[in-house]
C-alpha cells in the first residue's frame, strides 16, 4: 500500500508543487488530464490537490471525484489535500466543503490535517511563491501523513 498524489493539470502552481514532491519522494504522481483510468485499490493515502478558484476546487478534480466508485477504494484508505491559493478568506474551508461533499458517494471524507501554500501571480502580489520553505514544508506534511 502506498501514498498517491492526484494533480488537477499539467501547469501552474499546484503542478509545480506536485512535482516537486514527486521528484523528492517516492509517490504516485497522476495528473488529471486524460480519462486514463487509475487504480486506487492500490493505495491507503490518496492526496489531492488543488488551486482553490472562487472557492471552489479546480474542475477536473470535481469531475474525477464525481467519477470514482466505493469498489475502487479499499476500506482503510484516507483521503488528504493541500491547496495553492492567496489566502483569501476561508475559500480554502469552502475547497474543503465542497470536496467532502464530493467523497460522501464514495463513503469517505478528508482527514482534518490539510495544508496549503501560496500561489505565484503574474502580478507583483506572491510573485515569488511557492517559497523553496514552502515546498519543503508541503514534502515534510507528505512525508508525515
Ligand atoms: C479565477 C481565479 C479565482 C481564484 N480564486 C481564489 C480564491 O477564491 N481564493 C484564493 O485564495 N485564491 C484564489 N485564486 C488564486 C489561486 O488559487 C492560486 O493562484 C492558485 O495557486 C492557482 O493554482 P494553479 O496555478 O495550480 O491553477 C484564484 C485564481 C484565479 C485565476
Amino acid at each position: 500500500m502506498s501514498k498517491l498524489l492526484i494533480c488537477p493539470k499539467s501547469n501552474g502552481n499546484t503542478f509545480n508543487v506536485c512535482s516537486y514532491i514527486s521528484e523528492k519522494e517516492n509517490i504516485d504522481l497522476k495528473i488529471l488530464n486524460s480519462n486514463e483510468k487509475i487504480i486506487l485499490s492500490k493505495y491507503n493515502k490518496i492526496i489531492l490537490s488543488t488551486g482553490v478558484y472562487g472557492g471552489r476546487p479546480h474542475s477536473n478534480l470535481v469531475k474525477w471525484l464525481k467519477s470514482i466508485e466505493k469498489e475502487d477504494i479499499a476500506e482503510n484508505t484516507e483521503f488528504f489535500i493541500f491547496m495553492t491559493w492567496f489566502g483569501r478568506g476561508k475559500s480554502d474551508k469552502n475547497v474543503i466543503k465542497k470536496i467532502n461533499s464530493l467523497l460522501k458517494k464514495v463513503d469517505k471524507k478528508l482527514e482534518d490535517n490539510y495544508i496549503t501554500c501560496l500561489g505565484k501571480n503574474m502580478l507583483i502580489i506572491r510573485y515569488k511563491h511557492p517559497t523553496k520553505l514552502e515546498l519543503k514544508e508541503v514534502l515534510n506534511w507528505i512525508k508525515n501523513i
